[in-house]
């Protein structure tokens, strides 16, 4: 987003990233692996997910991150400068001091082209989580255990909506949040709606807080996905009239229309100069990757591409074909437009203005994806597949494993999981097999050997395995 933006932030490959309140280091530990020339540090206020942390860094043999438990109150210019700082889950969970601190550190502690990442529930939305975390609360403060805690105050929503007529407005609003909540996690609802501070924040007031410690607002770390408003030509000139020329009243604006509820919000140094259009030259220092498969079009001389989740596009445009069809094939890998041009252009696309806003267009659609480095995956299985010792290590501990793109894999497959232990690169298809048929000894051992290349697939396809 910065490199969009105009901006020079440090290239990924060398950067140096700090993590506040990184929690057991799950984001930071996959980065620096994937990374060995960046160099990674994080701290947390509670121990013991330190030094799980800690574990997992010293088992891996990685010596470019360091986790250490600290306050985030009492840190400072001894940690250096640095490229990247992420906050995640922290901000609108804090008391005030805290939250002030933090942005504090981001002006502190960044260098001048460097970016932070910050999280937060956001208003007006957040109203609607708050009435739903005060009932909860209100029904649940005499239990300690915080399982039981949750699992009661979705049962009191529950009474709550099942009490009212169908078609109610309330009733759908109670639906709508308990969707959500039922499917997560019961840790993760404890802290994103039990927890004592609860601080959600307006766009327009956090942005005006990170000014205050020298950063302004850069973008969000993703851009809206459609249908967004902002994207609905019908509204922009009641919104542009609203937001009188200034682009962050627009956005706030754009937050009522959104009834936004959670924003991560990316943050650079206020003197830096942010170009709100993309640039066609922005787009040759990105890489473009995309997870589209092309597939036949019943209308003449298109194509049709088809993304995993099912959304499809279809084009007659020869320059579009040609880049999707080699992004799909090229999966998961990332190519500089450098080596993409020859053949875009000779099929009549060129990067112009023009190009570069229907290449946004491309990635808003999902159809391309846009990353600042080449993540180092394997474009093919190779003889011996050699999985990241993150998915490996993982795979021994729990159901996810996150892949090389640091996207999470779900591992929930116990045979899935097995195999992906067994990709240390030391074994051929068929050591592979008999691991797995010594494994699964009470399944038949064609349904064993049915499950190795699918899954081998699946490895390569989501970045699991290692270039
Ligand atoms: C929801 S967790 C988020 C952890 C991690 N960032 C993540 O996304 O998984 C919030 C974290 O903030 C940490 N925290 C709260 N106050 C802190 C402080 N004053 N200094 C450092 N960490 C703090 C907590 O210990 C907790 O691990």
């Amino acid at each position: 987003m910065a490199i969009l933006h105009g901006l020079t932030p440090a290239p990924v490959e060398r950067c140096r990233v700090l993590e506040i309140a990184c929690g057991d280091g799950a984001n930071l530990i996959p980065m620096a692996y994937a990374i060995p020339d960046g160099e990674f540090v994080g701290f947390d206020l509670a121990r013991m997910p330190i030094e799980r942390g800690q574990e997992r860094i010293r088992e891996l043999g990685l010596k470019n991150v360091k986790l250490f438990q600290g306050d985030l109150l009492e840190v400072g210019a001894e940690l250096g400068r640095f490229d990247y700082i992420v906050a995640h889950g922290v901000y609108a969970w804090v008391p005030e001091p805290v939250r002030d601190r933090l942005l504090g550190l981001c002006g502190e502690l960044l260098v001048q082209d460097g970016i932070a990442f910050v999280s937060y529930n956001a208003l007006p939305g957040s109203y609607l989580r708050v009435m739903m975390r005060e009932m909860m609360l209100f029904g649940t403060k005499a239990l300690d255990d915080p399982k039981e805690r949750v699992a009661e105050g979705l049962h009191l929503l529950n009474f709550l909506k099942e009490a009212r007529l169908q078609d109610d407005v309330y009733r759908g609003l109670l639906e709508m949040q308990l969707v959500k909540m039922e499917k997560r996690d019961p840790a993760i609802t404890c802290h994103d709606e039990m927890t004592d501070a609860y601080h959600p924040v307006y766009f327009s007031d956090f942005v005006a807080h990170a000014r205050r410690h020298g950063l302004q607002y850069l973008s969000d770390a993703e851009l809206p996905a459609p249908p967004d408003p902002c994207y609905r030509s019908e509204l922009q000139p009641a919104l542009e009239s609203a937001a009188r020329g200034d682009d962050l009243r627009k956005e706030q604006l754009l937050d009522f229309l959104r009834m936004r509820m959670y924003r991560e919000t990316l943050l650079c140094k206020t003197d830096r100069v942010v170009q709100r259009r993309f640039a066609a030259g922005h787009f040759r220092r990105l890489f473009f990757a995309s997870r589209t498969t092309a597939v036949p079009s019943e209308a003449p001389g298109a194509t049709a591409f088809l993304l995993p989740g099912g959304i499809r596009m279809e084009s007659n445009h020869p320059g579009v074909t040609a880049l999707l069809t080699c992004l799909g094939s090229a999966w998961p890998r990332a190519l500089g437009f450098d080596e993409l041009e020859p053949l875009v252009a000779q099929n009549g696309f060129v990067l112009d203005a023009g190009g570069a806003a229907f290449l946004i267009r491309l990635v808003i659609a999902k159809m391309i994806e846009l990353h600042a480095w080449k993540a180092p995956v394997a474009h093919r299985v190779a003889e011996r597949p050699k999985a990241s010792a993150i998915c490996r290590q993982e795979a021994r501990a729990q159901r996810n494993a996150t892949s090389l793109l640091h996207e999470v894999v779900s591992l929930e497959d116990p045979k899935v999981r097995a195999l992906l232990i067994l990709l240390d690169g030391t074994r051929d298809r068929e050591e592979l097999l008999a691991a797995m048929r010594a494994e699964f000894a009470g399944m038949a051992s064609e349904e064993v050997e049915a499950g190795l290349d699918p899954a081998l697939k699946l490895f390569q396809a989501t970045g699991v395995l290692e270039a």
